[in-house]
This record gives C-alpha cells, structure tokens and sequence, in this order.
C-alpha cells in the first residue's frame, strides 16, 4: 500500500488534491496533515468537516509555540520584507517540518501541497521536503489546474467545497500576520474594502500607551504582566488592532519576479518591531545600528524565501545575538491615528549620556565645547578640496584652498 501525506487546508485547492493523488499520482492511500500556526477556530474546523466528508484520515500539529518564538527571534532581526513582517513566509519551514514528520511516521513515500506555480509558498514547503527522500508532490502546478476547472471538478466529484471562509479574497491567516490577496484586489489601483480587515479596526481618534519589557532582545512583558510568547502575540493583536495598527498595502515582488498586490494585517508584529527597534535606538552604538540593518536585511530575505535554516541564517544569529545582549529594557508605544509609535524608552544599558548631551551643561569631565572646534575644521575636507578642484578647473582660475585661510596650493 502507498500513502502521501498531504498539506491539507480544507479549501477548494487541497480538496480537490486528495482524489487527484490517487487518481493521478497512483497513490493507495491519501492523509491531510493540518499544522496550527495560530489560525482562527473556524479554518480548522473546516479542514475537520471537509476531511470527514471526505473519509480523509486528517492529523492536526499543534506548532503555535513553536512559531511563535520563532516569530519573536524574528523581531530581534527587526524583520521585514517590502513592509511585511514575514507572517505567511515564516510559518512555512514550522509548517512543512511538521508535515514531514508525520509522513514520516505515517511511513508515506509522498508529500504533497495544493500551492500554485505562481506564489512563494510551492518554494518554501519543497525547500524542506526536498532534504527527504519522499516524492514531493504538487498537483495543482503539475497538472496546471485553474480554480475554475477545481470548482468543475469538485461540482462533479460532489466534493465538499462550500467556501466555507467566506469572501473571494485568498486570505492567510497565522499569529503574526493576516495576508489578504486576490480577485478585485489584484487591479492596484483599486482601493480595498473594510470588509477584508478582520484585526485591525479603522484608526480613531482614541489613543492609548502601554509598556513592553524587553530582555535581551525579546519582548517578555506588557505592562508589567509577564507572557509567553504566544499569548503575547495573542493579546498585541488585540490590544494594537482595536486602534488600527499594522495595517500593510503594497506591490509585493515575489520570488519568482512576479508583482503581486498584497493586503497584510499585522497589529502585534508592528508594535513589537517599532517598540524593539526604539531600544536598539537607546543601547546600540551608531555603528552596531548601521551595520545592523545589513544583517536584519538579509535575515529578512532568508526569513522570506522560507530558508531560515541557512548556514548564513545562523552567522547572521551570531551577530544578532552578541548585539541583543544589551537589547533589555522598557518601551512606551503610543497607539494613535493607525500608528505604534515609541514616545518613551529606558534601559540600564542605554549608550546614551543626558549630561553629555545636553544643551544647558557646558563641560563634562574632561570634555569641553570648544573641543569640537579642531573636528569641525576638518569636518568636509575632501569635499572642499575637492570641489575646489573642479571649481577651478570650470572658470579656469587659479585653484584656492581655504582650509586655513592661506590660499596656498602646492599643485599649482
Ligand atoms: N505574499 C505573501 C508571502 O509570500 C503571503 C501570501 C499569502 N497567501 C495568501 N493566499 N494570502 O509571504
């Protein structure tokens, strides 16, 4: 007997798969695997409806605690990509992990998702399964199929397709981030519904302030209340979506080269990167900061192409490592006309001096005002002798360099 584990949603796409893999691929025996990332109650109870109609032997993964740190590692990154803070992206490696190890243990000699040939998710699930020995397989590319031609199909087949989370739109949904695409919403000029937020309310004009505890990089408490991570994720999205936070429209480029018009709603990760990146702002030297956002850059990249177990993701995990040491302190983030904004930060480690900085003290120890005399001499020198050079050279006079004011110039 031959058995293929299959990425099973319950939606039209992993539906009408389960007959296609015995009809098509040949296989004895078909098993959907449900991994929970965090999505509402009502996605898993229509995965359980539609396997039981379908007499499909379905395992459901509990994987929310695992996501979930990995969703906070991924603050300490501050990782975006084109404003996205990665929901769907990173979820995929927890995902396709999970599915493989039931096949494994199910003894399946196949693997399968309903992914199209057009999105990243085909990219990230197979990076996975392709280190095993299963046959991957993916029906909905491999056989071309379109949704209209599914809807025939399963119309035929009397499958049990009731589009039972409502709308037209392709919505995923995970702890970190809900990501609403398609029908009216790929004409970019067309300006979303409310009707396809379901986090986030309309900005108001009510504001509100909490604190978030960060330690070592990570987010621990929210006004003094300690939690773990999932249920941190849990209650931000709460909190920051009642006032409209994190909402993200943009033209995304995918990586296959595709633009594609994207929706995101993502109140607790916006909170969390704003907040997080507030403290780097306080602790972080300049140069640590800037260098930074080239790690972060590539840990996003990584983090969206679905490989976060790259070598260079743990080189870069050294770097945000040894730099989150000091990452500990408190936030405050203000809620107010759609935004998560920091207006307050503290930390024992904070790089920062108040005396030295100051307007209204004139000498801290050793350092006085004038001392930055000599810097500001020299601050722009190769710009001035530069310039001066060309300068010269347009009006075809004699070259001056006024650094100190002699006008002498030992080319000329
Ligand atoms: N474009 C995003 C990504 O690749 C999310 C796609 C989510 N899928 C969906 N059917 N809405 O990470």
């Amino acid at each position: 007997m031959t058995r293929v584990a299959l990425a099973f949603s319950g939606g039209l796409d992993t539906t009408v798969c389960v007959p296609l893999l015995e009809e098509e691929y040949g296989y004895d025996d078909v098993i959907g695997v449900t991994v929970d990332v965090g999505q509402p109650a009502s996605e898993f109870e229509e995965a359980e409806e539609t396997a039981e109609a379908l007499g499909l032997d379905h395992y459901v993964v509990d994987a929310k605690e695992e996501f979930a740190q990995l969703c906070l590692d991924s603050v300490r990154a501050n990782a975006t990509y084109q404003g996205y803070p990665l929901g769907t992206a990173l979820a995929r490696p927890v995902i396709a992990n999970a599915i493989l190890e039931v096949a494994e243990e199910q003894g399946c000699t196949g693997i399968a998702h309903g992914c199209t040939g057009k999105g990243n998710d085909q990219l990230r699930f197979e990076a996975v399964w392709r280190d095993s020995d299963l046959e991957v397989i993916a029906p909905v590319r491999e056989l071309g199929l379109t949704r209209e031609w599914e809807q025939e199909y399963a119309d035929e087949k009397g499958l049990p397709v009731e589009g039972g989370s409502g709308g037209d739109w392709s919505v995923d949904t995970n702890l970190w981030s809900r990501s609403v695409e398609g029908d009216e919403l790929e004409d970019p000029s067309y300006v979303p519904p409310k009707e396809i937020y379901e986090w986030t309310n309309d900005p108001s004009a009510e504001t509100q302030e909490i604190e978030i505890a960060f330690e070592k990089g990570y987010p621990i408490a929210v006004d003094g209340v300690e939690y773990d991570p999932v249920d941190l994720i849990e209650h931000l999205n709460g909190v920051a979506g009642a006032y409209g936070v994190g909402r993200t429209d943009s033209m995304e480029d995918r990586m296959l080269g595709l633009k594609v018009r994207e929706n995101y709603e993502h109140p607790a990760a916006t909170t969390l990167l704003n907040a997080h990146e507030a403290l780097e702002g306080l602790v972080l030297t300049q140069e640590e900061r800037e260098f930074k956002q080239l790690i972060d850059q590539r840990w996003s990249k990584k983090g969206y192409e679905g490989l976060i177990d790259a070598p260079l993701v743990d080189a870069l995990e050294g770097f945000v490592d040894e730099t989150q040491q000091r990452v500990t302190g408190t936030v405050t983030i203000r809620f107010e006309g759609g935004q998560a904004r920091a207006v307050a930060r503290d930390s024992e480690y904070a790089a920062y001096s108040a005396e030295h900085a100051s307007f209204d003290t004139e000498t801290v120890g050793k350092i006085e005002q004038e001392d930055a005399t000599g810097v500001a001499k020299y601050h722009g020198f190769q710009r001035r002798l530069a310039n001066s050079v060309t300068e010269n050279e347009d009006e075809d006079t004699e070259v001056e360099l006024a650094t100190d004011g002699s006008g002498e110039n030992e080319d000329e």
